[in-house]
């Protein structure tokens, strides 16, 4: 191959600049060119390209967001826009495409695999929920927004004696309010993958109250329930109280941390190498420090699966 693409989808994640660093400097090491596609499929429909040399790269590995901007856009499910697609980027002689985003952006990638032009997939979003991978890149210091949030609000929690319900972003996948509330010492932790009982969260704020505890964190992912909702609803049925505070997009900005900047910098060098060794159809994922290539189809036909042990773990420390 002498030339590839690279975009970004879905929603951004921190880190996805170091990815596409990565994958330019990758692909210029092998004398490869690389066309930046702008906003996502629909640049890529729209023929939205810029050739990005190792110097258009430089002064972003720090930068949250994403150099080349991200876009849904629906209508790329439909064949007649991914054969668009394809038309274009053949005729500016590029041959392969690498998709930084989340599973959904992976069925766009799958698509134009099958319709005979390789596509990579590297896992960037803060939900973690790419399935095959251990982690996405973006989690990580998406996580550490979190905690940071968390602890700040816990300082004026304690000082005035409050409850807060905290809603944290995720999607339907409840990784972030589960590693979040772990590090930040929640009292209680609701994931959409178990399900609760308001009960067992009232009573552990009585249990904490009849010890002298005055202050509680409770974390909401946001595919259980909205953080609003549930305040009202131990409102009613504690008659104290209860403060909320939705983090937002606060979670999808900021400087990535050094660990998603080396994880992007790994995916990003591997994902130019699939393409190079003419294995398109593949996403690039971490399993036990080990950065694998696996079917792009298997992230978005299975399920992703958070790490249930640690909700056991989050039970058994905040009693
Ligand atoms: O996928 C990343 C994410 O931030 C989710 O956690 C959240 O549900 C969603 O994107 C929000 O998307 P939007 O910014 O389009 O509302």
């Amino acid at each position: 191959m002498k030339k590839i693409a690279v975009l970004t989808s879905g929603g951004d994640a921190p880190g996805m600049n170091a990815a596409i660093r990565a994958v330019v400097r990758k692909a210029r090491f092998h004398e490869v060119d690389v066309v930046g596609v702008y906003h996502g499929y629909e640049g890529l429909y729209n023929g939205k390209f810029e050739l990005l040399d190792i110097g258009s790269v430089g002064d972003i590995i720090q930068r949250g967001g994403t150099k080349l901007y991200s876009a849904r856009f629906p209508e790329f499910k439909q064949d007649e826009f991914q054969y668009k697609a394809i038309e274009r980027m053949k005729e500016e002689g590029i041959e392969g495409l690498v998709v930084i985003g989340g599973d959904g952006s992976y069925r766009g990638a799958m698509q134009l695999t099958e319709k005979g032009f390789p596509c990579v997939g590297i896992p960037g979003t803060i939900d973690n929920d790419v399935p095959g991978t251990e982690y996405t890149i973006g989690f990580d210091t998406a996580l550490n927004t979190v905690v940071d949030s968390i602890d700040k609000i816990r300082d004026t929690a304690t000082s005035h004696e409050n409850t807060f319900v905290i809603e944290v972003m995720g999607r339907d996948a409840g990784d972030i309010a589960l590693w979040s509330g772990l590090a930040a010492g929640a009292e209680s932790i609701l994931i959409p993958e178990e399900s609760f009982e308001i009960e067992d969260i009232v009573i552990r704020l009585e249990r904490g109250a009849a010890r002298g505890k005055r202050h509680s964190i409770i974390i909401v992912a946001e595919g259980v329930m909205n953080g609003h909702k549930l305040a009202k609803q131990l409102e009613e049925r504690t008659g104290v109280k209860i403060r909320t505070s939705v983090l937002g997009h606060i979670q999808r900005g900021g400087s990535p941390s050094a660990r998603d900047r080396v994880l992007a910098g790994r995916f990003g060098a591997r994902a130019v190498e699939l393409l190079l060794e003419n294995k398109g159809g593949r996403a690039v994922g971490v399993k036990n420090h080990e950065v694998i290539d696996y079917d792009l189809r298997e992230a978005f036909e299975t399920k992703h699966k958070a790490d249930l042990s640690l909700y056991s773990l989050s039970k058994e420390l905040s009693i």
